[in-house]
């Protein structure tokens, strides 16, 4: 009964994910589910439609698997973080549909509440910033426009979660309202400090408290899955957000390592032990998980497109038609590509944070190809690491080497790219599927799996480790045509 099931459900997929005992990847399942675009900057998700993908994922993969669930030890889930479901207790059913972390709408708000001098508390409290991004906005919106919401919210009809505590209420049938204190942080009304949710917060943005889950260690009792659901009950007992999911996957359980995941966007995450430092370079203060009542911490740098980029290059342009062929184009193009893609199709994240950018292809001559802009996208994923790491770096915490997972690292162009423009050695691990992989280990932890951190530890492989090799004349002339890039990016509105 070693085996563990993990959830990852992501911005664009709902994912079941299947490991041994030893952290081997046994079975995968995944499910797209639709997008919504209803307005410029607007991102919501049909959270019905994310609850029916990943339970049929899970059945897929314990079907196919010839599993019980007396079989599984425990289910880890991990999720896109911050975006914001609010339901009805009774029914289970939501009230709007979830808003996603891209979206930017309420941008006016965060204006506002900047003008009214409150961001200094929010930043001080959460470790984040007033940006649309979180939740905090995104609950004050609906319960701000959709009618008698915010009146049966006051009477203790509804529920608020992430992501993670919307599965969890499903999986529980209703029995379970929490989270656990990675995805609490991302919702700009938890305290990082005190590890509570904050009076003070709750009327900044005017949220009644009776929404909020209960906060729980990462790896922690979260209850059992309701019987009927899988053949029988299976323990929750572990939840991080999918960044936090995947440092911990990464086994960066010491201060001062750090991984950056290119999923739908990047974000890079360092481990800052039990202190929670606060950048003067506009990267978030965060938890990185909760064990055993101890907080550890991270700083986050969060770019909203990187696999997006290449995404938008497949399917909006249509230049290529599958990511595989980016890797033969960037060699074809070189390291030395006049042509820059900001990809600020959504604003811009860390370290700008500016959600009134939108996106550009610059440097443009008669002769620029399909593969110099393919490459650009790519190269716009690393520049915008660099930006990260520049900015860790001012903030005092030197980085040496950086891990590295998500679906764009297959690439060897990206990664040594990416090595070069950092000036940093990046590995890749054996097993890059660490977000699911971090989620079935705080399960396995919780569940007996695993005894302690150790156990976790030894069995993370490198399968590619990329060294610098970069003069830094070439380096720093391409880093800087990316800065030129984004300032008209950022000065054009
Ligand atoms: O903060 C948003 C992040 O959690 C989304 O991750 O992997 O779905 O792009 P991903």
């Amino acid at each position: 009964m070693t085996r563990l099931l993990a959830i990852d459900q992501g911005t664009t997929s709902s994912r079941a994910i299947l490991f041994d005992g030893e952290g081997r990847l046994q079975r995968v399942a995944q499910q797209e589910f639709r997008q919504f675009y209803p307005r410029d900057g607007w991102v919501e998700h049909d959270p019905a439609e994310i609850w029916e993908s990943t339970r049929q994922v899970c059945l897929e993969v314990l079907h196919q698997e010839g599993l019980s669930a007396r079989e599984v030890a425990g289910i880890g889930i991990t999720n896109q973080r911050e975006t914001t479901v609010i339901w009805d207790r009774a029914t289970g059913e939501a009230v709007y549909p979830a808003i996603v972390w891209q979206d930017r709408r309420t941008t006016p708000l965060c204006e506002k509440l900047r003008n009214d001098g409150l961001e200094p508390r929010v930043v001080e409290k959460t470790g984040l910033i007033m940006d649309p991004y979180f939740s905090a906005t995104k609950i004050a919106w609906i319960l701000e426009h959709v009618d008698g919401v915010r009146e049966r919210a006051e009477r203790g009809e509804l529920a608020f979660g992430t992501i993670d505590s919307w599965l969890l209420w499903k999986l529980t049938n209703g029995r379970v309202h929490a989270t656990d204190a990675t995805n609490a942080s991302r919702t700009a009304l938890f305290n990082i400090h005190t590890q509570q949710w904050d009076d003070e917060l709750l009327s900044i943005f005017r949220v009644p408290a009776s929404l909020l889950p209960e906060v729980r260690d990462s790896a922690s009792d979260f209850g059992r899955t309701e019987a009927d659901l899988f053949g029988g009950p299976i323990s929750v007992g572990g939840i991080a957000g999918d960044q936090q999911a995947a440092l911990f996957g990464q086994t960066c359980f010491e201060k001062g390592m750090a991984k950056s995941t290119y999923g739908t966007g990047c974000f890079l995450m360092l481990n800052t032990g039990e202190e929670a430092i606060r950048s003067e370079n506009r990267l978030l203060t965060t938890v990185a998980y909760r064990l055993g009542g101890r907080t550890t911490y991270a700083m986050e740098g969060s770019i909203f497109v990187a696999g997006a980029a290449v995404q938008w290059l497949r399917d909006g342009l249509g230049l290529i038609k599958h990511a595989g062929e980016t890797e033969a184009m960037a060699h074809s193009v070189g390291v030395d590509n006049p042509v820059y893609l900001v990809p600020a199709f959504t604003g811009l994240g860390a370290p700008y944070w500016d959600p009134h950018a939108r996106g550009a292809i610059l440097g443009l001559t008669r002769d620029t190809g399909i593969a110099d802009i393919v490459t650009a996208g790519l190269q716009s994923v690393c520049y915008q690491t660099k930006d990260l790491v520049r900015a860790i770096q001012n903030d005092g915490a030197p980085l040496k080497e950086l891990r590295v997972d998500g679906g764009m690292v297959v690439n060897d162009w990206l990664m040594q790219f990416l090595a070069d423009i950092l000036n940093v050695a990046v590995d890749r691990p054996a097993i890059t599927e660490t977000t699911a992989l971090g989620a079935a280990c705080l399960a396995g932890l919780q569940t007996g799996v695993y005894d302690n951190l150790d156990q976790i530890r030894e069995r993370w492989q490198v399968d590619q480790r990329f060294e610098p090799e970069m003069a830094p004349a070439v380096r720093e002339k391409a880093y800087q045509g990316w800065l030129d890039a984004v300032e008209k990016v950022t000065r054009s509105r």
